[in-house]
């Protein structure tokens, strides 16, 4: 995963307050885990000890500034736990074996554990945020948890649907991604007395431009670099914009049976021929532009704050290359 350098550049640069905050973030979400029971923490412990870039908490100190510490790390940690659980879900749903470089937690503990361990999560997440008394907080991560279940529903509802426009692809995206970058914006905002709406909005161009160049990961691999296999998304029936694109370009594309594409053998070939179009190229350039609007239309901030959060978005890219 390339940007974990980019996220230690950031924690470097954020200012003095992002260090302290990331360790105590660590030390509290390992607390948390580890705090319910054998065979739950036991899986929601793994899943938080197999590390993960902690990119959203990073947007959410980085966002506050050094004031409204308290809010801030009750954010982060909210933040990143609904991530885990989603993870946790999502590799239910999409049937995937592999996270962050390690077997998923339905894989090794099945479907029951995984989708009691994500509850687990979601759970330790509200009651975190709850107990910094602030109710929009607590509303603004919940909008965004609907919208994350609102996206997993239309993924599956376009499951192995080659007619999915890119307009659809890109309503799902924003959904399941972007709108928890953008509660995390909005939630750093909130704590440190920024300006919720604009920081939101920079959060969620900057997310949506993370999904698009996770998706372009899923067909360009290597698996070594991003822990999941190659071509993950085509074997559940997900239509991503690379194939999307691909299917614009080569009639050959035009013609694929989704349904045919069963090991990961005949992944890596689809992947392949998707790469061959140069729809990887064009996808990753759709995400470089996101990443430069949403750089362009922040608003006046500090030096330091600045800086930090155009890294933070120099660091969604870096992922690719
Ligand atoms: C993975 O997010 C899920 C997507 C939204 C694509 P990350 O790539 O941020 O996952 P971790 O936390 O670093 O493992
Ligand atoms: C992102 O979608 C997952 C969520 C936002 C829940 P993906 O299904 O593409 O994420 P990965 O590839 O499994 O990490
Ligand atoms: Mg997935
Ligand atoms: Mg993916």
């Amino acid at each position: 995963m390339a940007s974990a350098e980019a996220v230690a550049a950031v924690v470097e640069a954020g200012g003095a307050h992002v260090p302290a905050l990331m360790r105590e973030l660590e030390a509290r979400l390992a607390a948390l885990a580890a705090s319910h029971g054998r065979v739950l923490g036991e899986h929601a412990g793994a899943t938080i000890a197999a590390g993960g870039k902690r990119l959203r908490p990073l947007l959410v100190f980085v966002s506050a500034g050094p004031a409204g510490r308290d809010l801030a790390l009750r954010s982060a940690v909210a933040v990143e736990l609904v991530h885990s659980a989603t993870l946790v879900h999502d590799d239910v749903l999409d049937a995937a074996v592999l996270r962050r470089g390690r077997p998923t937690v339905v894989a090794a503990g099945g479907r029951a554990v995984a989708t009691a361990t994500g509850d687990l999560l979601f759970s330790r997440a509200f009651a975190e945020l709850a107990g910094g008394g602030s109710t929009e907080a607590v509303r603004l991560l919940s909008d965004a948890s609907s919208a994350l279940v609102q996206g997993e529903l239309l993924q599956r509802e376009d499951a192995w649907n080659l007619g999915t426009t890119r307009e659809r692809y890109l309503r799902r995206c924003d959904l399941k991604t972007a709108r928890l970058f953008d509660a995390a914006c909005r939630l750093g905002a909130l704590a440190g007395g920024g300006n919720v709406e604009l920081l939101g909005e920079f959060g969620r161009r900057i997310g949506l431009a993370f999904q698009l160049l996770d998706d372009v990961l899923d067909v360009s691999g290597p698996a070594e670099r991003t822990g999941k296999h190659r071509g993950t998304d085509l074997l559940d029936g997900t239509v991503t914009l690379p194939l999307i694109i691909a299917r614009e370009r080569s009639p050959a594309l035009g013609g694929l049976d989704l349904r045919a594409v069963r090991t990961p053998e005949q992944a890596e070939t689809a992947c392949d021929a998707i790469a061959a179009t140069g729809a990887l190229e064009a996808a990753r350039a759709d995400a470089l532009a996101m990443v430069a609007e949403a750089k362009a239309d922040l608003p006046a901030l500090p030096e330091t704050q600045q800086a930090a959060l155009e890294l933070v978005a120099d660091g969604v890219v870096d992922r690719y290359s």
